[in-house]
């Protein structure tokens, strides 16, 4: 349970706000590589953590992205046209480059104030089928991070997002939460896949009991957690069915389950988009089954935004609740609709929180921690693109002495002593 004060702290994003300074510290996704798939094609408009910008690829295939609004004297850019080596705005022509130079300024033929001024424009990388841009502190820039999907072929990756309209603390909490799986999802994720049991990751569980034993470890970047679920081995021993998921700081989960990455990148405090790679190995079923199991119907988008609200009961369709556990189609749309309910940003201060909310209470107190941190002088911890590659969920039978731990080889290292974690 938080105060009224740390619940409005944690889900404000804002510039100046102080998770949103936090959030600003970490490299984000800002759209994906396909849709800005032509050079000198179309810019896109954007919209991050209450602000808007526009994002181009030149004639050279380098992305900028910009201010959505003219340096001169703020018409959108959005509106500018495309001249192969930069964006012209249409008001009074004035063109910038990817990299924020100031190429013509047609109204004003003294070349200093182009020599002088730069274009407001944010540091980009594209990897992984993504465009991430950062927004902190120039003197700040961390290193670009290096997960292990950057490295797997295209086709073995399927890479998608949605916006939804609520707050992105709340589907982040949904998923680190490792008892509403066999519960919400048993029709979808929970029955009818099973876990090879071998070390291979499923997308679902031999295991049928509804309450795991629910560990949390911090780190330096975030939190690892791991349900253990009672098990039995194929020869009938009694065993834990361990499935180990990561909190990445501030918004990335790594999950062993079919959605391997997960990434929340708030639009605003009410809106959020959900990046979603599955990747390699973890992924048991194609892409377009894959996209099938966690976004159900099309009925339930508008495009790529969730939009089933309170009139529409979430999606929920209680006539099917004789067939389905929820009445809803897919681990998507059962995600979304509890997390909707909840409100555009969900009350914290009047929950009741047991064992099984451990790593959503963990989550919440670092992040509130790193906030005041931030206020106080202290930067966030940065991963190394050494490090980041090493992160990585999994999900295996263990036998009763085993240790979960050994799960998270790659946090070797990482890991904060102290009570929460282990030296
Ligand atoms: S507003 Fe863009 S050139 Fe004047
Ligand atoms: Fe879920």
């Amino acid at each position: 349970m938080l105060s009224k004060e740390e619940n409005a702290v944690i889900t404000q994003t804002g510039a100046g706000t102080r998770v949103g300074e936090l959030l600003r510290r970490y490299w984000t996704p800002a759209l994906m590589s396909r849709e800005l798939d032509k050079p000198n094609g179309d810019p896109v408009r954007i919209e991050l953590l209450g602000e808007s910008f526009v994002a181009w690829r030149d004639a050279e295939g380098r992305v900028g992205i910009f201010d959505e609004f003219c340096m001169h004297r703020g018409t959108s850019l959005s509106l500018a046209r495309c001249e192969g080596d930069g964006l012209r705005c249409i008001y009074h022509g004035w063109k910038f480059a990817t990299d924020g130079t100031i190429l013509e300024t047609p109204n004003f033929k003294d070349p200093t104030v182009r020599q002088k001024l730069r274009a407001p424009v944010y540091p980009v990388r594209e990897a992984g089928g993504l465009v991430w841009v950062y927004l902190g502190p120039a003197d700040l820039e961390p290193p670009f991070p290096h997960w292990e999907f950057f490295d797997l072929p295209a086709e073995t990756l399927t890479i998608y997002h949605t916006t939804f309209d609520c707050n992105w603390l709340q589907m982040m909490e949904t998923s680190i939460d490792p008892s509403h799986v066999l519960i919400l999802h048993q029709d979808t994720v929970g029955v009818g896949y099973t876990s090879t049991g071998n070390g291979a990751a499923s997308v679902g569980f031999v295991a049928t009991d509804l309450a795991p034993a629910c560990e949390v470890e911090d780190t330096v970047f975030g939190c690892n957690g791991v349900a253990l679920h009672d098990a039995v081995t194929d020869d009938g021993r009694p065993a834990k069915l361990a499935k180990t998921h990561c909190w990445v700081m501030p918004y990335m989960s790594i999950q062993s389950t079919a959605q391997n990455f997960v990434i929340y990148v708030p639009i605003d405090d009410e809106r959020t988009t959900l990046y979603g790679v599955a990747a390699g190995k973890n992924m048991l079923v194609d892409g377009e089954q894959h996209l099938r199991l966690v976004a159900g119907s099309p009925n339930y988008y508008d495009g790529k935004h969730y939009r089933m609200g309170a009139s529409e009961r979430w999606g929920q369709d209680r006539s099917k609740l004789d067939v389905t556990f929820t009445g809803l189609e897919g681990a998507g749309p059962e995600d979304l609709a509890v997390v909707l309910s909840r409100g555009r940003i969900a009350d914290r201060t009047r929950e009741n929180l047991v064992p099984a909310d451990k790593l959503v209470i963990r989550m919440r107190r670092r992040l509130l921690q790193a906030a005041r941190d931030l206020e106080a002088g202290t930067e966030p911890f940065m991963l190394t693109p050494e490090q980041s590659m090493a992160i990585r969920a999994d999900e295996r039978l263990l036998e009763e002495e085993s240790d979960w731990h050994e799960l998270h080889a790659g946090s070797d290292g990482l890991r904060l002593p102290g009570r929460h974690g282990r030296a």
